[in-house]
C-alpha cells in the first residue's frame, strides 16, 4: 500500500504539489511510513521506539487543505489497488483522515 502511495504520489500529476513538499529521493519515506502503519495498525512498534513523532516530522510544512485532500486521495487510490477487506478499509480511511485533518496549519 505504501508502495503504490508514493509511486502515485511520483507519477501523477494530480499530487504534484505533494511530491514537490517531499525529499526527491522517496526511499526512506517508503521505509519510514511502512513503519509507522505497521504501529499505528497494532503491528510491531520499532518505528515508535525510534524517538520520531509523526506530528513533529510534518511541522516544517505549511499543510493546507489542498495538501491534506491529496494525501488522502492518494492513499484512497494506494488502498484500492491492494486486497483489502471493506472494514479495515473503512477503519484506516477514517484513521487518515483524523490525523490528516490535525495536520492542516494554514
Ligand atoms: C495531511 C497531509 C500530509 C502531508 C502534506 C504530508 C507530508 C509529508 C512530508 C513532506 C513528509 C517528509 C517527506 C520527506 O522528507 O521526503 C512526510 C513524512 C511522513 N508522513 Fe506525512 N503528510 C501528510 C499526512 C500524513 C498522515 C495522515 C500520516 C500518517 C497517517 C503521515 C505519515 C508520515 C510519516 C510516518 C512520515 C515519515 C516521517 C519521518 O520519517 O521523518 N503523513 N509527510
Amino acid at each position: 500500500m505504501v508502495d503504490h502511495f508514493y509511486d502515485l504520489m511520483d507519477g501523477d500529476p494530480a499530487y504534484a504539489r505533494l511530491r514537490a513538499i517531499h525529499a526527491a529521493d522517496l526511499s526512506p519515506m517508503r521505509d519510514s511510513l511502512a513503519g509507522f502503519l505497521n504501529g499505528w495498525m497494532g503491528g510491531p512498534r520499532d518505528w515508535f521506539g525510534s524517538g520520531k513523532c509523526v506530528m513533529s516530522a510534518h511541522s516544517p510544512f505549511q499543510i493546507d487543505g489542498e495538501l491534506r485532500d491529496q494525501w488522502l486521495s492518494a492513499m484512497r487510490q494506494a488502498m484500492d489497488r491492494v486486497a483489502m477487506d471493506d472494514d479495515l478499509r473503512q477503519t484506516l480511511d477514517e484513521g487518515f483522515a483524523r490525523v490528516a485533518a490535525a495536520m492542516v496549519r494554514a
